[in-house]
């Protein structure tokens, strides 16, 4: 890779221990990807929070780096192990709070701002087209890549942190025009509504178009949610970081020759596939995090209602501040639902807990069943709440 003078000296330990192994990280991965120099990067992302995935040897790591590191740029966090405040609420062993927190503390002593969400976008954080971005969580890439045409790849936490601390990041991959190119048109004759179907879609379209970047024709018009969750179903389900979507994706491209066509019986063998036999015992709406215009219907259907089974209503806290003052906070606990923040049923440690778990994600009934070994039950938003106030 060329690198400029300032970049030379971080290498060298010039800028101290933390800049020069976030340099090591970030010249490594620069030459296997064949990266030529480094782009400043706006804002970072980091994933890998939560002390379930990091365990000791990811905490040393960040602590080490929070002895000297400093971050340059505006830099969040992926959703922890759990909610940061009520985490004894939702079950959590003091021993894993007191790691989690250990970790959290690191990423505050690094400049991190504490915000523990896979939805910034929603809470600030909203990059504009074209902006060069090193963002972790691949629902949040896959959203600001396709729908806010800002540029990131999927980066690793380590990678992340080493673009926070740095203030760039190798420019490779789709940052670069030539990568984001579209290399399969996919028309859509299904009819889809809703953030579950969406997330079927995604599915569907995901498993056939696996590694190469779709241009999907066909989708008359898309709620910010149902984008929110296509865009957490895409890259879980086929092996890209970002779709185009006719008349939704800002990047100016043409259709690929080659081409496929998703019917109503795709989608319907995506849900199909999402659903196992089980019986309900957890019920979790908000993957990804619920934005405030969930929390209204949410709020709208709990009213009056009592749940009969634990169930999570998972969003970012700003959202959960917005909502409580509007007063859906109050009616949502009220019912016995809990508003968990900074966490998800993927990152928490769940597994054991629950048998069988209903959501409107398809990404989280892929991390259901592989982190957690859940059955799922994959449905709507109403479908869920009913489910949950079900006797
Ligand atoms: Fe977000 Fe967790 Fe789902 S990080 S996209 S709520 S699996």
């Amino acid at each position: 890779m060329i690198l400029t003078a300032q970049e030379k000296e971080m290498l060298s330990g010039k800028e101290g221990n933390a800049v020069q192994k976030s340099m090591e990280i970030l010249t490594s991965l620069g030459e296997i990807f064949r990266a030529e120099k480094f782009v400043p990067v706006n804002s970072v992302q980091i994933a890998g929070v939560s002390y379930h995935n990091l365990g000791d040897a990811g905490l040393e790591f960040l602590e080490d780096m929070a002895k000297d590191g400093k971050v340059r740029v505006k830099t969040m966090l992926n959703p922890a192990g759990m909610d940061l405040e009520n985490w004894k609420e939702i079950g959590i062993p003091q021993d894993f709070a007191d790691k989690q927190m250990k970790v959290i503390n690191a990423f505050r002593k690094l400049g991190v701002t504490i915000t523990c969400t896979c939805t910034p976008y929603l809470v600030g954080y909203n990059p504009q087209k074209g902006e060069h971005i090193s963002w972790s969580e691949s629902s949040a890439v896959c959203f600001s890549n396709s729908v806010l045409g800002a540029r990131t790849n999927k980066e690793g936490g380590p990678s992340a942190l080493a673009a926070a601390i740095t203030g760039r990041t190798p420019f490779y991959g789709l940052h670069l025009d030539a990568n984001r190119a579209p290399k399969i048109t996919v028309d859509v004759q299904a009819r889809v509504k809703g953030e579950h179907e969406f997330g079927a879609l995604a599915l569907a379209i995901g498993k056939q178009t696996k590694e190469k970047i779709p241009f999907i024709r066909g989708i008359k018009k898309a709620s910010l949610e149902e984008l929110k969750s296509f865009s957490a179903s895409f890259p879980t389900y086929s092996g890209a970081a970002m779709f185009h979507m006719e008349g939704i994706t800002p990047d100016r491209v043409s259709a690929p020759a080659e081409k496929i066509v998703i019917t109503q019986k795709d989608v319907e063998d995506a849900i199909k596939f999402l659903n196992d036999e089980c019986e309900v015992d957890f019920v979790s709406v908000g993957c990804p995090h619920c934005s405030i215009n969930e929390m209204e219907r949410i709020a709208y259907l709990l009213k009056g209602n009592k749940v009969s089974k634990e169930t999570w209503i998972t969003t970012s806290r700003q959202v959960k501040a917005e909502a409580e003052k509007k007063g859906w906070t109050k009616i949502i606990e009220s019912s016995g639902a809990k508003i968990v923040c900074d966490t998800c049923l993927a990152v928490a440690p769940l597994k054991g807990r629950f048998k069988g778990i209903a959501t409107n994600s398809a990404k989280g009934c892929y991390y259901g069943r592989g982190s957690n070994g859940f059955k799922t039950s994959f449905m709507s938003l109403e479908e869920c709440i009913q489910e949950a106030v079900r006797k």
